[in-house]
């Protein structure tokens, strides 16, 4: 097998997004599409992969870190020109090229190795990867020889004729090219057309008048190729990766009832036997165990659930949560929680940064911020951690089997201990022993007639 390299375009701003956010860092399924790009180059395999930057280059940079070398292209004068600026890091290595748009999110891997296959073996110095598009308005076209067939030329869809409009192969913006052909080929591209761009693919006109072998593979999967320019082709990128993601994840046993209302990020996982109600929504790196129920319309980002856990209409945020927990409906899971097996955290019911022991329940009306609970507690009905003085945070620890009445206010700092119980209605400010009771309020006093 040959060397194997990819030049990933990715320096325009993307007018036609109108955005302050720099097009290729627009989110598909929660996360870049020039991360889904990379991803998949990463996933292909390719030996050198280089990043061509410019518009947004700091901020492309953050997101796809060390893992490959980058260009910078001061001036965006085409994609043509992108491609020269890898010049110094490719043009005198054998091998071939791979050269992919950071604007369509949902290429595949296996669709890249079919690419190179099918170019190494037509002997072809560049073959162009192509679909049938049922709008291909904005789209470049395969012009193709009308007595063979043959791939002959890319024409923009700015330049080209009505007869060439009416074409419906397009061109997916993603290529082979026997890599040192590509770069003495882009050296004669110029930009005598309606943009006054250096086009990339007049690189196929250029090869053929050399007497070059050209060839294309179709993709019947048009959905995959989808270029995204603006926000309504953003729109059916986004349609097109729930429908790949959520009929993956039902093929793997999980259950969706709505596939239509159901949104799961590229880097989540789930459990046999799990069921997903409509509106649920998993964003960022979200593990699910088996056999749990997850919706409606639940919204749960970078957290683990274990197995046979029941979330209702409930929030999650970064957040560890074990084996038969119970959540919701609505209550508000914030970042840097850990609940254990068998806990219950009920509706209305806030957590943040507290964790909570084995078979702990909080089951209604609740605050339990900065706190450690230990296991088979019992928080009553509108307990409060009162975690905050205006200018810091305090821990509350409520230990081992302690039974908190309703409506109690813990200030923090302050330890409740263990088998404890505090009187409905306390406030506690200072700890409590353990295996005691604690009252902390006033006395009730009835005044006999007093409306009279
Ligand atoms: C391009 C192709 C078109 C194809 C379509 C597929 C050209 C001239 N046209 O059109 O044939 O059907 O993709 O989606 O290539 N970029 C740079 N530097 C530049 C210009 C562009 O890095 O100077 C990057 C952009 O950030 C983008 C990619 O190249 O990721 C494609 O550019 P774009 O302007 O979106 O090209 P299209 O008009 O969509
Ligand atoms: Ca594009």
């Amino acid at each position: 097998m040959k060397n194997r390299y990819a030049v990933v375009l990715a320096a325009g701003q993307g007018t036609r997004m109108k955005s302050d956010l720099y097009k290729v860092l627009h989110p598909v399924g929660g996360k870049p599409m020039v991360e889904h790009v990379f991803d998949q180059v990463t996933k292909a395999g390719l030996s050198e992969v280089v990043a061509v930057i410019g518009h947004g280059a700091d901020a492309v940079k953050d997101h796809l870190g060390e893992r490959v070398s980058y260009v910078l292209q001061e001036d965006q004068l085409g994609t043509g020109h992108a491609v020269l600026q890898a010049k110094d890091l490719l043009a005198d290595k054998d091998g071939v090229t791979v050269v992919l748009c950071g604007d369509t999110p949902l290429i595949r891997a296996e669709t890249m190795e079919a690419l190179m296959d099918h170019h190494e073996k037509t002997n072809a110095k560049a073959t162009v990867l192509t679909a049938t598009a049922n709008d291909p308005s904005g789209y470049g076209r395969i012009i193709r020889d009308e007595n063979n067939g043959n791939l002959t030329n890319i024409v923009e869809h700015k330049d080209a004729t009505d007869k060439q409009r009416s074409i419906s192969e397009i061109n997916t913006g993603t290529y082979c090219f026997d890599n040192r052909t590509l770069f003495n080929a882009l050296q004669r591209v110029g930009n005598d057309n309606v943009q006054g761009e250096y086009y990339l693919p007049d690189v196929i006109g250029i090869l053929k008048q050399q007497g070059e072998t050209l060839s294309a593979w179709h993709t019947p999967d048009f959905a995959e190729t989808i270029g995204v320019n603006d926000r309504v082709a953003l729109a059916k990128a986004e349609k097109a990766f729930k429908e790949r993601v959520n009929e993956y994840w039902m093929r793997q046993g999980v259950s969706i009832i709505d596939p239509d209302n159901t949104y799961i990020s590229a880097d989540s996982e789930i459990g046999r036997d799990t069921v997903l109600y409509p509106g649920t929504m998993l964003q960022g790196r979200v593990k699910i165990g088996e056999r749990c129920m997850i919706g409606q319309n639940s919204d749960i980002s970078n957290s683990e659930i274990g197995n046979e856990t029941e979330v209702h209409q409930s929030v999650i945020t970064d957040s560890q949560v074990g084996n038969s927990v119970k959540i919701g409906p609505f209550a508000h899971i914030r970042p840097s929680s850990t609940i254990e097996d068998d806990v219950k955290i009920g509706n209305f019911v806030e957590i943040k940064k507290a964790a909570f022991g084995k078979g702990s329940k909080a089951s209604h009306l609740s605050y339990i911020g900065d706190a450690e609970v230990g296991d088979n507690v019992n928080l009553g009905c509108g307990s409060i951690t009162v975690n905050y003085d205006g200018k810091q945070k305090y821990l509350t620890k409520i230990e081992d089997n302690a039974f908190v009445g309703c409506n109690a206010n813990l200030i923090a700092p302050v330890t409740v201990g263990e088998g404890a119980y505090v009187a409905a209605g306390s406030t506690i400010t200072d700890d409590v022993p353990g295996k005691s009771l604690s009252i902390a309020r006033a006395r009730q006093t009835n005044k006999e007639n007093y409306v009279k």
